[in-house]
């Protein structure tokens, strides 16, 4: 059941007239509870808000698969807006975005440009950008281009997904560029090709990249809402007395804030990730794919509307 739940609504998330419906209604179903809001400005006093509750940030203007040149800059230009909006209110916030959304599949050429126009602004403010991980098709592309632009932006981070078998050997030619990474079990749907297609190995995986990324001494987010895997972060760090500094915890906008809220209290470092933006119904509806809770949720949001 869980499986064909999870099917539907990954099937649901690639469908473009019910996208063109969201964009059409606005944030709604819920979305809004986990997305904040369709503009930066509506944004802001979310992460003021977050910060002031000692938990760090990381904003993500929602988009993907971006076919066009003119688009691609535009998307270019928000991001840059954005990284211009948590300077100027002085927020504890990262940005994160996705290479499709600024050209990875017009040209090599375009996507360099855009993020090379984005990282001279984040460095100008000393923020740090992550490269969110999109499908298995994208993650050769994306590591590549993250490991052309680490050396001259340090300040440069990005994803690693425990589904996919390749990701012990992306660790291993990751670690001479001392990487930031975010260490997550993956969200798109693959083929028992790429990817485990048990969970439980999925799960055992994620531990395993976050034991060697730890200890290989590399930054590192343990970005996951699943008790299994903060606690053994928790016992992995105090077994090998690896100080509060070289990790953070990272969840989603509008989940398990009291989990978010407990870890902060305990000392640990936390982000909330939060998308923001027009484009909220594909990333809503992994969500939904990701846990069928979460629909319960939804429905909650529908009826309190
Ligand atoms: P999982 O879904 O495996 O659930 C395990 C258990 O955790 C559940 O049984 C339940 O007990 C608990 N749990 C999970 N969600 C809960 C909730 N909302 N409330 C209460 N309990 C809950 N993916 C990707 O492919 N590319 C990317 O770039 C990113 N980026 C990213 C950033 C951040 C900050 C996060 C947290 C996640 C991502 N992901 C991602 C998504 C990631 O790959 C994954 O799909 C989801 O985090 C779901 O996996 P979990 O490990 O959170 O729990």
């Amino acid at each position: 059941m869980e499986a064909i739940s999870k099917n539907f609504f990954l099937y649901l998330s690639n469908n473009k007239v019910l996208d063109r419906l969201a964009k059409r209604f606005g944030a709604n179903f819920g979305a809004d509870k986990i997305v904040g809001g369709e503009t930066i400005s509506q944004a802001i006093p979310l992460i003021q808000q977050l910060n002031h509750e000692g938990l760090h940030v990381t904003v993500d203007h929602l988009g993907e698969f971006v076919y066009s040149e003119e688009e691609a800059k535009e998307r270019t230009q928000e991001c840059i807006r954005s990284i211009q909006a948590i300077a100027h209110h002085g927020l504890q916030s990262e940005v994160s975005l996705k290479l499709t959304s600024l050209g990875l599949d017009i040209s090599h050429e375009l996507v360099m440009e855009n993020m090379e126009l984005i990282l001279q602004e984040a460095g100008k403010h000393d923020i740090t950008v992550t490269i969110d991980m999109e499908d298995s098709a994208r993650c050769g592309p994306t590591l590549d281009i993250y490991k052309e632009l680490k050396a001259t932006y340090p300040n440069l981070g990005t994803v690693v997904q425990s589904y996919l078998y390749r990701s012990d050997q992306d660790l291993d030619d990751l670690s001479p560029y001392d990487p930031y990474l975010r260490l997550v079990k993956g969200a798109y749907k693959e083929s028992g090709k790429v990817a485990f297609p048990e969970k439980r190995l999925v799960d055992d995986n994620l531990k395993h990249l976050i034991k060697k990324n730890l200890l290989n001494g590399h930054y590192t987010a343990i970005a996951s809402h699943d008790d299994a895997i903060i606690d053994f972060t928790k016992q992995l760090v105090q077994d090998h007395n690896i100080p509060n500094d070289r990790f953070e915890f990272q969840m989603l906008y509008g989940m398990r804030n009291e989990t978010q809220a407990k870890l902060a209290e305990e000392g640990y470092k936390v982000r909330v990730y939060m998308p923001y933006g027009e484009d909220w119904y594909g990333y809503f509806m992994r969500r939904l794919a990701e846990r069928p809770a979460n629909i319960a949720f939804a429905m909650k949001g529908i009826f309190s509307k």
